[in-house]
């Protein structure tokens, strides 16, 4: 008679692997937030938005919009309400707040750099922690953000704002970031700039799998950078779309907004 063959030592019929994309995971979840001014005028109209881990999510919007004030919730800048932030799934409020900002950095559209030596502003924030960073560290990191090795002993300033910038982004990934905000990076920078930050941004996505999530004034910097755009009027999010089809949204603030920016 024949045998049949042990159950363990066959050959599955159908091999399928399951294996989550990374385009399937959520790095940060924001459900119905909501924030009003000090006066009790409605600025946030209940946001939702997923930003997907290790992708470039773009926000743009008119001027007003709550494209900021979105970006500042999701470190606390602002506190959020309970129940509209995750984190991979945790609520923001019950993290530590400085960790959080150490997972989720941030930078605005003019760069501040402290007091001392490139190098000193990049060893600021890992020596919050105790911990002091290596020459080869500073240098790896000046290198991550595009910046030779001259600049390790500049001051401040010394350097154009593009530069300041490029210090600036090497301090934040001195905190080994998981996300980066970015509000406007290269509103203040030459168009040679610009290209050197988003370099450097998409790079980071690319070999690090960093997530971002970046507020820019400019269309065609999203459409150059970004995986997907969340259009932003008037406190409410009213369209997420890929980047080469902005031209579909309907809302039609969207796209007036749309049509006068391009
Ligand atoms: N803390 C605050 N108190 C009062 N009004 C604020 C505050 N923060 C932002 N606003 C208002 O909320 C709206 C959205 O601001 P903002 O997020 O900076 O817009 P955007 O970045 O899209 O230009 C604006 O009308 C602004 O004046
Ligand atoms: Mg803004």
């Amino acid at each position: 008679m024949e045998r049949f063959p042990d159950a363990e030592n066959q050959e599955p019929l159908l091999s399928v692997t399951v294996e989550p994309s990374p385009a399937e995971t959520t790095k940060f979840r924001v459900r119905n937030l909501t924030k009003s001014s000090d006066a009790g005028t409605p600025i946030l109209h209940g946001v939702n938005m997923d930003i997907p881990k290790g992708k470039i999510v773009g926000i743009i919007g008119p001027s007003g919009s709550g494209k900021s004030t979105v970006l500042r919730a999701l470190n606390r800048l602002w506190e959020p309400p309970s129940g509209t932030v995750f984190l991979d799934g945790r609520d923001i409020r019950d993290l530590d707040v400085l960790s959080l900002r150490r997972k989720v950095g941030m930078l605005f559209q003019l760069p501040a750099l402290f007091e001392g030596t490139v190098a000193d502003n990049i060893r600021f924030g890992p020596q919050l922690k105790g911990k002091k960073l290596s020459d080869e560290e500073v240098h790896r990191l000046l290198t991550l953000a595009d910046l030779d090795a001259s600049f390790y002993d500049k001051r401040g300033s010394d350097l154009s704002v593009g530069q300041a910038q490029r210090v600036a982004l090497a301090r934040t990934l001195a905190n080994e970031p998981e996300v980066l905000l970015l509000d406007e990076p290269t509103s203040a920078l030459d168009p040679i700039s610009t290209q050197n930050v988003e370099d450097v941004i998409m790079k980071l996505k690319k070999k690090q799998g960093l997530t971002v999530v970046m507020v820019s004034h400019s269309i065609k910097q999203i459409q150059r950078i970004a995986d997907v755009v969340c259009l932003l009027v008037d406190g409410d999010v009213v369209e997420v779309l890929e980047p080469d089809r902005l031209s579909e949204a309907k809302h039609p603030m969207a796209l007036r907004f749309l049509t006068l920016s391009s």
